[in-house]
């Protein structure tokens, strides 16, 4: 079959382990009879220096008519101070928004390779597999208002956790439909003992269970939550929640796959269920690592993972996605690592090499 990928590569390390991405593409079409078509374009700090936007008309326009999105990583300290006008981030945000990228799954796994590499007891690590499906297009980061204002007593600021019942129910939707092709157990993290929002939350979350009696569901408090990721991960499968507390508890459940550079990540603009398609975008959770930029050191994986997510859920190729899971998991167990996963015995590899070795394995 034929693809169109638009490929923003993006800021810092982003060009570096996007090629990686390409490359191990590129290994899947051969192996298995695609075209894939790549159309770069522009997001983030290298948009703001060529086109004076984080993100163009033209770029949106590009990533509306592809199959799928790839993406390297957004951010540039050289925009980092507050009260610049305009920041590589905003690209980001505009593009969830743009895209109507509503649902970000962000998959957790120990690999046992990797145990060593974290700060927990393998007992702990043992079997860890869950993911979570955070809510990407409203709550803090868009709800209105969101300004900053000064009085006679001093400056203010506020932003706003805001839901509709409409944007509640079909992120709850992804998550059932995602704990339906998993173990049947679906957890919807809130803050209900407090937040009018979560409240709002937990009540649609009971009503649209009733369209998924084979999934149980189960409530849990952000907070608790927090605490569970540590104590007792295998515990969790399918969570689902708001966009500010999933993007502070991703980074807290990416410590458990031995590096932030591991976690993958799929942004959709539909619900993802079986034999459906949706526009999406795919993208390291990680950041653009500035200080690594340059140095082909990063760890690739998170990317070539998002893209094996991509061939999954926007190309509906699943076969094609495990044959670069199944790759990336015999190149750990084979004990080559960038320096960020590296252990006793193992070899330390570049970000191109590593990208060969999985490609190679394909
Ligand atoms: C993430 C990132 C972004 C977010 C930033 C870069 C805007 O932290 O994807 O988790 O907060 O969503
Ligand atoms: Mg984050």
């Amino acid at each position: 079959m034929k693809f169109n990928i638009v490929v923003l590569p993006g800021d810092g390390i982003g060009p570096e382990i996007i090629d990686q991405s390409v490359k191990v593409m590129n290994a899947v079409g051969n192996k298995f009879g695609h075209e894939f078509n790549y159309e770069y374009a522009l997001i983030g700090g290298v948009a703001i220096d060529e086109e004076g936007t984080a993100l163009s008309q033209a770029t949106i326009d590009k990533c509306k008519k592809s199959d799928a999105v790839l993406l390297g990583a957004v951010g540039d300290p050289r925009f980092d101070d507050p009260q610049a006008p305009i920041h590589p981030e905003d690209g980001l945000l505009a593009i969830r928004k743009e895209l109507g990228l509503f649902a970000n799954l962000r998959p957790v796994h120990a690999y046992p390779s990797l145990f060593d590499h974290t700060n927990f007891k393998p007992g702990v690590l043992e079997g860890v597999d869950f993911v979570f499906v955070r809510e990407l297009t409203g709550g803090l980061y868009f709800g209105q208002p969101k300004k900053r204002w000064t009085e006679k007593d001093g400056r203010w600021a506020v932003d706003s956790m805001l839901y509709s019942e409409h944007e509640i129910a079909r992120i709850v939707r992804v998550g059932f439909e995602i704990a339906r092709t998993r173990k049947k157990k679906l957890i919807s993290v809130d803050k209900a003992n407090v937040l009018q929002s979560s409240r709002l939350w937990r009540q649609v979350a009971v009503e649209i269970s009733k369209e998924y009696p084979d999934v149980e569901l189960e409530h849990m408090l952000v907070d608790a939550c927090a605490m569970r990721i540590i104590q007792n991960p295998r515990y969790l499968d399918v969570i689902v929640t708001e966009n500010t507390f999933g993007d502070i508890l991703t980074d807290e459940a990416s410590m458990l796959g031995g590096s932030l550079g591991m976690l993958a990540s799929a942004s959709l603009a539909g619900v993802p269920k079986a034999g459906n398609r949706t526009l999406g975008m795919y993208e390291p959770s990680h950041g653009s690592a500035p200080r690594h930029k340059g140095l082909n050191d990063a760890n690739p994986i998170a990317t070539i993972l998002s893209m094996a997510m991509m061939l999954n859920y926007s190309l509906g190729l699943s076969k094609e996605a495990a044959a670069v899971e199944d790759a990336i998991s015999k190149v750990l167990a084979d004990n080559y690592g960038t320096y960020d996963i590296i252990g006793k015995g193992s070899t330390k590899v570049t970000t191109s090499r590593m990208g060969d070795l999985i490609a190679e394995r394909v």
